[in-house]
C-alpha cells in the first residue's frame, strides 16, 4: 500500500551539517520526498506535534530542543512508507539503535536523535497537517521507481 509519512530532521543534525547524508539515505531507499522545507518550529507546531508527551517530565526540554535551531520537515511517500521510514531511522534511543540505521550510525542520544518519523498512518496524517498545507504536496514519478520497489 502506498502511504505518506511525516519526517523531520532535527536541530542536532542541522547544526552538525549532516542533513544531506540523512536525506541521501531516504532517497537511496527508494522513498519519494513529496514535500520539504527548512523551518523554525513554532510554539504552536511543537505543542501539537508533541501533544502525547505533554505530561512527560522531558516535555519542556523536548520543546525547547526542537525550537533551538532550524529543522527540515518532509512529506515522504512510498510503499509502506510509515514502517519503512521507522526501520530506516532506528530505535528512539540512539544508543540502542542498530548500526545501519540513521540513529544507529549518527547518534548516541535519546533526545538529540537526528530524525523523527511518524509511528502510524494515523499519526502521519496528523503530523503532516501540522507542517504542510492542503494541496502543497507534490506529485511526480521517480524514474527508478520500478527498480527500487
Ligand atoms: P521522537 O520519537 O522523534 O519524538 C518524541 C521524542 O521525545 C523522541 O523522539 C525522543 O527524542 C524524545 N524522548 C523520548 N523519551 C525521552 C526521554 N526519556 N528523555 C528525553 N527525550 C525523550
Amino acid at each position: 500500500m502506498i502511504e505518506r509519512t511525516f519526517s523531520m530532521i532535527k536541530p542536532d543534525a542541522v547544526l552538525r551539517g549532516i542533513v544531506g547524508e540523512v536525506i541521501a539515505r531516504i532517497e537511496r531507499k527508494g522513498l519519494k520526498i513529496v514535500g520539504m522545507r527548512m523551518i523554525r518550529v513554532s510554539e504552536d507546531q511543537a505543542s501539537r506535534l508533541y501533544a502525547v508527551h505533554r505530561e512527560k517530565p522531558f516535555y519542556g526540554e523536548l520543546v525547547s530542543f526542537i525550537r533551538s535551531a532550524p529543522v527540515v520537515v518532509m512529506a515522504i511517500e512510498g510503499e509502506s512508507a510509515v514502517s519503512v521510514m521507522r526501520r530506516l531511522i532506528g530505535s528512539t534511543d540512539a544508543k540502542e539503535a542498530s548500526p545501519g540505521t540513521v540513529r544507529g550510525d549518527f547518534s548516541c542520544s535519546k533526545s538529540m536523535n537526528v530524525i523523527h518519523a511518524s509511528d502510524s498512518v494515523e499519526n502521519a496524517q496528523k503530523e503532516l497537517a501540522i507542517f504542510f498545507g492542503e494541496g502543497e504536496l507534490l506529485s511526480y514519478e521517480r524514474l527508478d521507481a520500478k527498480w527500487v520497489t
